[in-house]
Parts: C-alpha cells; sequence; structure tokens
C-alpha cells in the first residue's frame, strides 16, 4: 500500500511517499481502507516536535520516540470503508463507511490502517463525502467534549478564543446547537466562515483583545496556547466557566484554586473520545446543525504542502489529504 511515512523530525520536507506492507487486523481489530484523513496542527507538532506547550516535550518525546518516530505513519482522525474484519468483530462489518480515531496508534496517512472494534470509529453520516466526515472527528469530538463540561444553557453567552480553528470551528456550532450566543475570537481571514456557521459576534485578536471590552460571559472556551488566564477569568459573569484546552502547568495549579475559592470553574481537561460522542456529532451532521468545513484537500504526494498550509495558518477550516489519491485534487 502507499503511504506517507517521516522517519525523522524535521520540517515538512521529512515526509515521504513510499511503498509498505498493508497491516493485517487482528482478532479484535477492523481493517480500513483510509480514502481521507485530516491534516492536523498536532501532526505538524509531532513531525517537527515543537510545541507550543512545552512541559509535555520530555514525556512525549520518550513515548514517541527519542532519536526518529517510532511509528512511521501520522494521522489520526480518518474516513474510510471497513476492507476486513477480525473474528470476534461484532459492532462494524465489511463495507460500512465510517469515520473516526486512530488515537495515539494512528497510521491514517496510509491506504490502510487497522484499529480495534473498540476505538472511536462509527458508520460516517449518510449526508457527507469522505474528504468532510475526515475533517470531523477532531475538531468535532474534542468541541462536544468541552461544550458538555461548559454545562451551556439555551441563551448563556459562550466565547470562544481560537474558533476558526479545527476545534473551535466545530464549537461554535455546537455551542450554538445547544442554543447558545456566541462571540468568536480570531483572526480577520476567519470571520467570514464563522459568521457563516453561526457565530453572532467576531472580534479580531489582531486588532483587540477581547477582555479589553469589559464584556462578560457565561463561558470561556480557550483553544489558545499562551493566552492569559487572568483576562480570561476576569470575562467571566459571576458562575462563569472557562474551559482551556491548552493548559500550561501554572494554570492547572491556578484552575484548582479558582474552582476551590471562587464562584467560577475552570476545567483543563484533556478531551476524551468515545464512540457516543462520535454518533452523538453524527447525528448532528445528519439534522443539518453542524457542517464540515475543508479549507482544501491534498493528494498524498502534496502532503508536505498540506503541512506548510496547516503550520501557516493561512486557512479557513480543515486541511484534508485525499488517501490514495496521487493526481491533483482542489
Ligand atoms: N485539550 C485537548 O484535548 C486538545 C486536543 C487536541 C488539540 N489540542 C491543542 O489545541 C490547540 C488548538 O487545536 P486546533 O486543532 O483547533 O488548532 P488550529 O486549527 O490551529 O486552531 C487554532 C486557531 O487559533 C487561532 N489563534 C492563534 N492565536 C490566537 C490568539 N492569540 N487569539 C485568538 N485566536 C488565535 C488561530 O488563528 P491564526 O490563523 O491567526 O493563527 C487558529 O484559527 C492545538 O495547539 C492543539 O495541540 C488540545
Amino acid at each position: 500500500m502507499k503511504a506517507i511515512t517521516y522517519s525523522r523530525y524535521g520540517p515538512p520536507d521529512v515526509l515521504e511517499l513510499e511503498e509498505i506492507e498493508p497491516p493485517v487486523p487482528g482478532e479484535d481489530e477492523v481493517l480500513i481502507h483510509v480514502r481521507a484523513a485530516e491534516a492536523t496542527k498536532a501532526d505538524c507538532e509531532l513531525r517537527s516536535f515543537r510545541f507550543s506547550v512545552k512541559w509535555f516535550w520530555l514525556p512525549l518525546r520518550l513515548a514517541v520516540g527519542v532519536t526518529r518516530p517510532r511509528r512511521r505513519i501520522l494521522g489520526d482522525y480518518f474516513s474510510g470503508v471497513v476492507t476486513a474484519v477480525g473474528r470476534r468483530v461484532t459492532r462494524l462489518a465489511v463495507g460500512d463507511e465510517v469515520f473516526g480515531s486512530a488515537g495515539f496508534r494512528r497510521g491514517a496517512y496510509g491506504e490502510y490502517l487497522t484499529v480495534p472494534e473498540k476505538y472511536p470509529v462509527v458508520t460516517k453520516p449518510s449526508n457527507m463525502s469522505f474528504e468532510d466526515a475526515a475533517a470531523v472527528p477532531l475538531g468535532g469530538l474534542n468541541a462536544i467534549h468541552f461544550m458538555r463540561l461548559a454545562g451551556i444553557q439555551p441563551g448563556e453567552r459562550v466565547l470562544i478564543n481560537g474558533a476558526g480553528g479545527s476545534i473551535g470551528a466545530h464549537a461554535v456550532q455546537i455551542a450554538k446547537a445547544f442554543g447558545a450566543e456566541v462571540t468568536a475570537v480570531d483572526s480577520s481571514i476567519k470571520e467570514r466562515m464563522l459568521r457563516r456557521i453561526g457565530a453572532d459576534r467576531f472580534i479580531d485578536y489582531t486588532k483587540e483583545h477581547f477582555a479589553a471590552r469589559g464584556e462578560t460571559y457565561d463561558v470561556v472556551f480557550d483553544m489558545v496556547a499562551g493566552s492569559s488566564y487572568g483576562q480570561c477569568i476576569s470575562s467571566l459573569k459571576p458562575r462563569g466557566r472557562y474551559l482551556k484546552g491548552n493548559p500550561r502547568l501554572s494554570d492547572m495549579l491556578r484552575s484548582a484554586w479558582t474552582t476551590r475559592f471562587t464562584d467560577k470553574t475552570v476545567r483543563v481537561a484533556f478531551a476524551r473520545e468515545t464512540q457516543e460522542a462520535l454518533d452523538a456529532l453524527k447525528q448532528l451532521i445528519e439534522e443539518g446543525r453542524i457542517v464540515s468545513i475543508v479549507d482544501r484537500a491534498y493528494p498524498m504526494n502534496r502532503a508536505a504542502e498540506a503541512h506548510r498550509r496547516v503550520e501557516t495558518e493561512q486557512r479557513a477550516g480543515a486541511i484534508v489529504l485525499a488517501i490514495g489519491e496521487e493526481a491533483a485534487v482542489s
């Protein structure tokens, strides 16, 4: 099979298109013919081994390979078709069109992928192409996790910082589906897209800091590494909730204090990815309440270009790799 691989940490050009042996599913696993995979910021961070949050550099390096990557195929989030199932698999069947997450196993940048049946992989929404569906699990699973933690009530004011990213753009749509009034914060090239998917108000972070307006919110959801903890807390109404997806160690310590000694709640939890959450997203998609936002799709032989576009952030939406395609895609 063809796979985009990397054998050393470095710039996008370390990605190579290679012919390798396809994986064989174990008794509890399914074999998936991958049709599309999202090229994510986390993929780029793993490829280059540069992270905006520094504290997990050492534990992560020990986990993924000290001198070179132990797993040579990136890609956590994908869509595809089940082509074989292990003897003990009952939930999925050959021919199912699925989308989901391969988690820490990664491997979705290859034409075939094996995942345990218990992983968050479910049949894909009937009203979505493979490319659109591959752009949902990362943003959708993280966003639904945090938006549920926020306990949003209809009519509440929600601010999403980093709203134009994969996670933020899903959070905008889920918060709207929960009945919130949403303020989206990002750079101006994302404004049109964010208004199209439901943002009621938009603040361009390159021109002003949202906290400087003196407005307060029931929920602040913040996916921006290095943003000011104090400014986010001061933007909360009484009993407001602050959710931080990219916490520094100091944020984690301060969150415990804020939650214990003030009327505000801070959650810094990492998202759990579950089949139930993915099914909930699928339902929201089939009801027309969430759309997938794909900025551009690239064929496999232009993976380095795809990573460059993710890294330069001149995009409005997800970057997708059309797996199996070597000819030009849009
Ligand atoms: N907690 C978890 O479970 C979890 C899970 C997955 C990922 N993450 C982390 O969460 C982060 C976001 O993920 P993502 O995939 O959504 O990233 P992404 O697609 O790159 O989105 C980040 C967005 O934030 C915007 N931004 C940058 N600086 C900003 C600022 N100062 N104020 C407001 N917006 C700003 C970026 O816009 P520009 O174009 O202007 O840069 C971009 O639109 C990543 O660092 C990732 O590693 C956490």
